[in-house]
């Protein structure tokens, strides 16, 4: 059985779905901070599975124990935690606690039950303001706001974790940019409030929810001025990670792996590619730069094509396709 926590959300409720093909069985654990239980009923539909689901905060050890007492873990998939930005910077302490509190707590009743099997979301984000693309995972690592460092101080962690016992099986996945959504339109992503990111603000704005997008900076050191990103179908990352657990068993060190294609795409890019997808337009006005953006982020992806035989299958017309039919599908998101 395989405990998945934070299954309910974006990355999370795709996952679930490969690992039910993959023939895996697996248990959803999630507070629902960000997510709805709705995104199980859909993930149930795909795969006409019955997932079994706890309701429980990972900061709360006498939550997890009642999974782990209830089923017996084979390894644990940590999507749980809180993800943006701006609001890291406004909320450092809801963060450190959240992201790093949760995951000492859950490493904990993790070893009470003799559980050494674990899979963390990671993000390039540990990357910084990387000197040179594409990005290796033996570059530097920095980070500039508290959710970056919640990632970092989590890795580290984890390394000194199997430093103490080296019969942990530990991966730790380095994402990109995640964006699009399941081929069936049932699950995709479901921002509450305003997008931060780029890929459901251009589909609210292709839907006319938002008004125009802007496009934060025009002149940086990239083919068209605007930003670079490696952007990668949700899918794909979610069958990233049954690979790496197909792979834990074997591993003798700390499997550190980025999740990317190894493409970069701008934000011009993108808003055309997510024009020919939908037929829509997807009017944008230029405004200054993001604080914290860098102009070129994507992966050097061929550490995971070795090491875990995964490679990114789909490319940014798919995932336009994807993201638009979940988005037209489901305006309001899950509600
Ligand atoms: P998400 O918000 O959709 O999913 C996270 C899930 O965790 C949500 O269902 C939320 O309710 C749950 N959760 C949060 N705090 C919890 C707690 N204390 N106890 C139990 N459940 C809790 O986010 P996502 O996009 O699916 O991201 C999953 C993971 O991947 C996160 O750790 C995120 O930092 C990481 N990541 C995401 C991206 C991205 O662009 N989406 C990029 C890099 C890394
Ligand atoms: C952001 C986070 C990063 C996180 C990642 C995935 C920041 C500084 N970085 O990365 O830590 O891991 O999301 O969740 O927030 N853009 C626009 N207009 C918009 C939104 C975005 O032009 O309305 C541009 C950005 O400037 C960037 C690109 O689109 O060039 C992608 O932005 P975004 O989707 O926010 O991802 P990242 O900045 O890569």
């Amino acid at each position: 059985m395989i405990l998945v926590t934070g299954g309910a959300g974006y990355i999370g409720s795709h996952t679930c779905v490969e690992l039910i093909k993959a023939g895996y069985e697996v248990v959803v654990f999630d507070n629902f901070s960000n997510s709805s239980e709705e995104s199980i009923k859909r993930v149930e539909k795909i795969t006409s599975a019955t997932i079994n689901l706890c309701h429980g905060d990972i900061r709360k050890k006498s939550d997890l124990r009642k999974v782990f007492k209830n089923y017996s873990i084979d390894a644990v998939i940590h999507f749980a935690g809180l993800k943006a930005v701006g609001e890291s910077i406004q909320k450092p302490l809801d963060y450190y606690d959240n992201n790093v509190n949760g995951t000492i707590a859950l490493c904990q009743v993790m070893q009470e039950f003799g559980c050494k099997k674990i899979i963390f979301s990671s993000s390039a984000t540990v990357y910084g303001i990387p000197h040179t693309t594409p990005i290796k995972e033996d570059f530097p690592l920095s980070a500039t706001n508290p959710y970056g460092k919640t990632k970092l101080f989590i890795e580290e962690i984890l390394h000194d974790l199997f430093a103490s016992d080296n019969s942990y099986k530990i991966a730790i996945l380095r994402y990109f940019n995640p964006i699009g959504a399941h081929e069936s339109g049932l699950i995709g992503e479901d921002p509450r409030g305003i997008p931060n990111n780029l890929m459901p603000f251009i589909s609210q704005t292709a839907i006319g929810k938002r008004e125009f997008l802007s496009v934060f900076g025009d002149d940086y050191d990239t083919h068209d001025g605007t930003g670079v990103r490696d952007y990668i179908h949700v899918v794909d990352l979610s069958l990233g990670h049954v690979k790496a657990l197909k792979k834990l068993d074997d591993i003798k060190e700390i499997l550190v792996v980025n999740l990317g294609t190894g493409c970069g795409y701008s934000v011009l890019d993108m808003v055309k590619a997510f024009e020919k997808a939908s037929g829509k337009k997807v009017p944008y006005k230029f405004a200054p730069r993001r604080s914290g953006d860098v102009a070129k982020c994507f992966a050097d992806a061929s550490f995971a094509k070795k090491i875990i035989d995964w490679s990114a299958a789909k490319g940014i017309d798919e995932m336009c396709e994807d993201a638009w039919r979940w988005q037209s599908k489901n305006p309001n998101g899950y509600n």
